[in-house]
């Protein structure tokens, strides 16, 4: 469930060197990753460069998030350590110092014990925090090994994965690499899955408005349940 408390900390951003780092990592990759000529994705990496700098330059007080696991976090350091050896090892370095800071999630009224056991994610910026964000989320998804992540759309929501370690295909359409960006437009229909071996560790970035962003409405296509 995510934090309607919003509890303010007497700590900001430039108080904790590894969150302040692992954004400017994102904002990093988002800047150094292709657009592959299509200008939808260049001006959804630049709309996110834009609202994070913002984020980093306001150093808000933090919102408090009190740390928790989920059962796909054992997956954790296996995916890190693949990040460790792939094109983004700046990054999973980055959110290898701050695992025990994290809370993950899992976004749904309703999940069934198959998929809890195997996907969570954990925010790092947005309006329920800790960094204090509105217009945007920033967060980290982890998947176990042979995930089938159901059907989905989120509306007047744009999202944005970038893979850090793992091999995972969104609507059968391809096999994205660490180091991938794929965009999927407020109302773009996904399913995602996993390869059978090894765990899969995303960053997503969300654009929208902040009481789209603090109630998504997340449901899953009734044939995918
Ligand atoms: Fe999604």
């Amino acid at each position: 469930m995510r934090c309607d408390r919003n509890i303010t900390t007497n700590q900001r951003l430039s108080d904790k060197a590894d969150l302040l780092y692992l954004l400017r990592d994102v904002d990093e990759v988002y800047r150094r990753s292709s657009a592959g000529g299509s200008k939808m994705i260049r001006s959804h990496q630049h709309q996110v460069r834009k609202r994070l700098s913002r984020v980093i330059e306001a150093d808000e007080p933090l919102i408090d998030r009190t740390p928790e696991d989920k059962p796909v976090t054992i997956h954790l350091p296996r995916a890190l350590e693949i990040g460790n050896r792939g094109p983004l090892t700046q990054i999973a370095q980055t959110i290898g110092r701050i695992t025990s800071v994290l809370t993950w999630a899992y976004g749904y009224d309703k999940i069934s014990s198959r998929l809890a056991k195997r996907y969570a994610f954990a925010e790092i910026a947005g309006p329920s925090g800790p960094v204090r964000a509105q217009t945007l989320i920033i967060g980290l998804v982890l998947f176990a090994p042979g995930t089938v992540y159901p059907q989905h759309a989120h509306q007047e929501i744009e999202e944005s994965y970038i893979s850090v370690a793992g091999a995972w295909s969104e609507n059968d359409a391809a096999v994205y690499a660490p180091g991938s960006l794929i965009l999927n437009r407020s109302g773009d229909q996904h399913r995602i899955t996993v390869g059978d071996r090894e765990p899969c560790l995303l960053v997503y970035a969300w654009l929208g408005e902040k009481e789209r962003l603090l109630k998504p409405n997340m449901t899953f296509s009734r044939s995918f349940r």
